[in-house]
């Protein structure tokens, strides 16, 4: 077949129902991977990550749809002959053999001499910043330092992809996140392509060049972590990536013109293409609140405005999220703790937004 485009990784109309399923696995997937880019798929528990996971590793076969790697059909190619290593949450290290020797033992099944084997093993556990604990046996790890060693064991071969699923699941917070920036090194220096799968939103944005967000099988967005943040393509991806309000609106004319209405009240600037039921996201930290006896927008833009009355609110560190009632609706602030002392339960506030930063759905 021809090569058809720079893609290392192409999944072509991929179709997959488990036998005695009602729904499929996977519906209509298409997607291409570019050589070296770090691709997260992000969707909730059961959306299909794992069996699309399996596919580009070989072990499930798409009813429909084809499989193609630097342009050639791997569709029918057994696991062992495709050009990609999996890293699952699960260590899967051998016991019984020291560290070394399990980054060694996929070299050994190439039948590669003793030497080069145990020098590219060394090798890689420098790249995981494991050289020092070779000589161990996998229960004298931590789970941190296992899953260090099962990506040294994925990487050895150097495959053309390395597919990740939920490699971090099973890690404390602040491991998850020291690993999360060893992960974004180690792929810059490798150069190889990784298709990371993960339902944590936190760890998609942070690492990857494109994101795939699921839900039920098919691919809800496709594009940038800023895109997917920023400009979200549905309710459901506005809801799953990030924290935002999603609040019900009204299309209607207003002082002749068509206008966003909240309970009511005019939303000046959210644009509106149509009259009737709408429904609007806006992520906690574009929420601003201000002095209820604010006159204006004290910024001097063109704010949205709201007056509502402070309902409760959660400490979080560096930030607080405030919940405050505007007449019917909650709108929920994200605001810096330093300064923000004052915004205590029963207080009136005002509440304001760029409606730039608003995304407004229909249906
Ligand atoms: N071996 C299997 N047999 C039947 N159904 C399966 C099998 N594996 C997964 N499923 C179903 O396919 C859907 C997608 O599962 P999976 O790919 O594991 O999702 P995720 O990894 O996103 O949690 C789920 O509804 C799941 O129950
Ligand atoms: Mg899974």
């Amino acid at each position: 077949m021809a090569k058809t485009s720079q893609a290392i990784l192409a999944l072509a109309g991929i179709d997959k129902t488990y036998d005695g399923a009602v729904r499929p696995a996977l519906d209509r997937i298409s997607l291409t991977v570019a050589p070296g880019e770090f691709f997260s798929i992000l969707g909730p528990s059961g959306s299909g990550k794992t069996t699309l996971l399996r596919m580009i590793a070989g072990f499930e076969r798409p009813d429909v749809g084809r499989v193609l790697m630097d342009g050639a059909d791997i569709t029918d190619v057994p696991p062992f002959r495709r050009d990609v290593r999996t890293v699952f949450q699960s260590y899967a290290l051998f016991p019984h053999m020291s560290v070394l020797e399990n980054v060694a033992y996929p070299l050994r099944m190439a039948g590669a001499r003793k030497a080069e084997r145990l020098a590219k093993a060394r090798d890689c556990l420098a790249l995981v910043s494991m050289g020092d604990f070779a000589a161990r046996l996998p229960h004298q790890l931590s789970g941190g330092q296992r899953q260090r060693v099962a990506l040294a064991r994925a990487i050895v071969c150097r495959p053309r992809v390395l597919l990740l699923d939920e490699p971090l699941g099973a890690l404390d917070l602040r491991l998850r996140q020291q690993m999360q920036h060893m992960l974004v090194s180690l792929q810059r220096e490798l150069g190889i392509a990784f298709v990371y799968v993960t339902h944590d939103q936190g760890e998609a944005l942070s690492m990857s060049d494109r994101v795939a967000v699921m839900s039920e099988g098919r691919i809800a967005q496709l594009g940038t972590p800023r895109e997917i943040y920023f400009d979200p393509a549905s309710e459901f991806v506005a809801q799953f990536v990030g924290r935002s309000n999603l609040l019900p609106i009204e299309g209607a004319p207003h002082e002749g013109s068509l206008t966003a209405l909240l309970g009511g009240r005019a939303l000046p600037g959210v644009m509106v293409p149509r009259s009737g039921p709408a429904r609007m996201a806006i992520r906690f930290e574009c929420v601003r609140l201000a002095d209820a006896a604010a006159p204006a927008d004290p910024t001097g833009g063109e704010a949205c405005m709201l007056d509502g009355t402070v309902e409760d609110v959660l400490f979080l560190g560096n930030a607080l999220e405030v919940n405050v009632r505007c007449g019917d609706h909650n709108i929920i602030a994200a605001v810096p703790t330093m300064g923000g002392e004052g915004f205590v339960p029963g207080r009136p506030v005002r509440v304001l937004f760029d409606p730039g930063q608003a995304t407004v759905f229909h249906g």
